[in-house]
């Protein structure tokens, strides 16, 4: 019974750190770069989850200062990978930093 319950939760842990959220919810075009719809390299819901507020894999990413967001992009703090202009031009970032700026 125990192992069961700890299974159910590893599994939907798992889970919910793989998957974007759905193609056909989101308008924003941050958030669609943030969900890799729009380059496949561009994966920040993998490990924040498609709606920022993160798995076991990244924190979320609600109520954070656009300079926060724009210098954790470009140097991968911890286990993040940074991504460089070639992965993310200034004008994406600043898609995904206005995006990540209407959660609260
Ligand atoms: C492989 C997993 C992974 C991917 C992919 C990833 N991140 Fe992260 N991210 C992390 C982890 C882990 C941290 C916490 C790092 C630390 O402080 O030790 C983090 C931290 C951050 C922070 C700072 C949070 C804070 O409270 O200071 C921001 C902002 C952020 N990520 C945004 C993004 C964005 C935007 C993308 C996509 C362009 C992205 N991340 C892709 C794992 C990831």
């Amino acid at each position: 019974m125990k192992h069961s319950l700890l299974f159910l939760i590893a599994a939907s842990l798992a889970a919910c750190s793989a998957s974007p959220a759905s193609r056909d919810g989101i308008s924003d075009p941050g958030q669609l770069l943030f969900n890799g719809y729009v380059r496949g390299t561009v994966d920040c819901y993998r490990c924040h989850g498609g709606d920022a507020s993160g798995t076991w894999k990244g924190p979320g990413l609600k109520g954070l200062s656009p300079n926060k967001v724009r210098h954790a992009i470009r140097s991968g703090p911890g286990l993040m990978p940074s991504f460089d202009e070639e992965d993310l031009s200034e004008r994406e970032l600043e898609k995904i930093v206005t995006w990540l700026g209407t959660l609260r």
